[in-house]
């Protein structure tokens, strides 16, 4: 049997949705994107919900609308994707890498506090609630407003979820989402800041399109001077087409039902390998109004199992199974290690994760037959 790690479940409303765009004949930003707008931000309970090609796109434009530049200092933890300190860099501004705690792979407020007290010139942190598991984000956002320093959360993994103060998507300045191919609501490629800061919206709309004052579709439904535009900024291209915002319309309400069909896998996840030694089950925060999106189930090879993680991992893809490693922290990577001399001795938590992790297949169309056999080849390749 092969199992992928991820799996998408295309349903009769994909392709349907996408069918009524193709034959509406508007395939660039249009009513579709206005819709899927309206409908992310009643979802998140934001004010406003922008849409974008990707969420590395969304992140840009979110530290560009709060002025982000040039010897702006900005924290974000290592154990992330380039894409959550590339951004900071666009713009010409500096990361601060952050260690992250070894149990979550969070950003703790911990570790904000004395990244806060130590550095002065920090200006905006970004906590990425890794696999879907929300940070503590009402301790995080006391820290940071005692401060004076803004919150843009990477939620690229976290749709739908969940902290104390409420739905992630309403727990900072900005809030980015991925819809990228195998994240939990997917346009191929795609992503969505929101957020209750009307100045950010309205940048990030302008900045979204080359910097223009008006986009086709608001040009195309007025009577009169449907050619002219002005430019207010040099902005980028970033907008999401109508196919894509077709596409994410229609899984924006499945969404909790997908969430609990992720959950459930985790729980069998949880029963089946509990008993195996050299484990380490990771990713939980025991608050119970912490919802988890289930993103990633992820876990440690602890050093002292009979075998390392990568061949591990080869070992479980020759009996048919697909994993995948999220991620080598950002310290290890050639392009941050020469830029911010970085080494892994200033990350103990980052590395006691990063030598053995590894992440499970866990998607809704998983079968249960499927991830029996997950579960038998990681008994077999553990055990023997
Ligand atoms: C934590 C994190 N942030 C940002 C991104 C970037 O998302 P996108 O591919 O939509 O730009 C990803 C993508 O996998 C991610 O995992």
């Amino acid at each position: 049997m092969q199992v992928p790690f991820f799996r998408l479940d295309v349903t009769d409303d994909m392709r349907s949705a996408a069918d009524e765009v193709i034959a509406s004949g508007w395939l660039t930003s249009g009513p579709k994107v206005q819709a899927f707008e309206a409908a992310f931000a009643q979802a998140t309970g934001a004010r406003h919900a922008v849409a974008v090609n990707s969420c590395t796109a969304a992140l840009h434009l979110a530290l560009e609308a709060l002025g982000v530049g040039p010897g702006d200092r900005v924290l974000v933890p290592t154990m992330t994707f380039a894409a959550t300190a590339e951004v900071v860099r666009y713009l010409g501004a500096d990361p601060v890498l952050a260690d992250v705690c070894p149990e979550t792979a969070l950003l703790t407020p911990e570790v904000v506090e004395s990244a806060l007290a130590r550095d002065p010139d920090i200006s905006v942190c970004m906590p990425v609630h890794f696999g879907g598991l929300p940070c503590d984000m009402q301790a995080i956002g006391d820290i940071c407003r005692a401060h004076d320093v803004r919150i843009v959360d990477d939620a690229a993994h976290a749709l739908p979820a969940a902290d104390t103060g409420g739905p992630v998507g309403t727990l900072a300045d900005a809030t980015c989402f991925s819809f990228y191919a195998n994240k939990t609501l997917t346009t191929g490629e795609g992503g969505m800041l929101v957020t209750d800061d009307d100045a950010i919206a309205a940048r990030a709309r302008v900045m979204r399109l080359h910097g223009m004052n008006r986009d086709a579709w608001g040009r195309f439904t007025v009577d009169t001077a449907r050619w002219e535009y002005d430019l207010v900024a040099p902005g980028y291209k970033y907008n999401m087409p109508d196919i894509a915002a077709a596409l994410g319309l229609s899984q924006l309400d499945r969404r909790h039902c997908d969430r609990d069909a992720r959950g459930a896998i985790a729980t069998a996840y949880d029963e089946a390998l509990g008993d195996l030694p050299n484990l380490r089950r990771c990713g939980r925060r025991t608050a119970a109004s912490v919802e988890h999106a289930w993103h990633l189930y992820w876990i440690v090879l602890e050093p002292d199992a009979p075998i390392n993680r990568n061949a591990c991992i080869d070992a479980l893809q020759a009996l048919g199974v697909s994993c995948s490693v999220h991620y080598k922290p950002l310290h290890r990577m050639t392009y941050w290690i020469e830029q911010l001399d970085c080494t892994p001795e200033q990350f103990p938590g980052a590395e006691a994760i990063w030598r053995g992790c590894f992440s499970l297949p866990i998607f809704p169309a998983l079968t249960s037959s499927e991830q029996g056999h997950v579960i038998d080849s990681l008994h077999q390749v553990l055990q023997g």
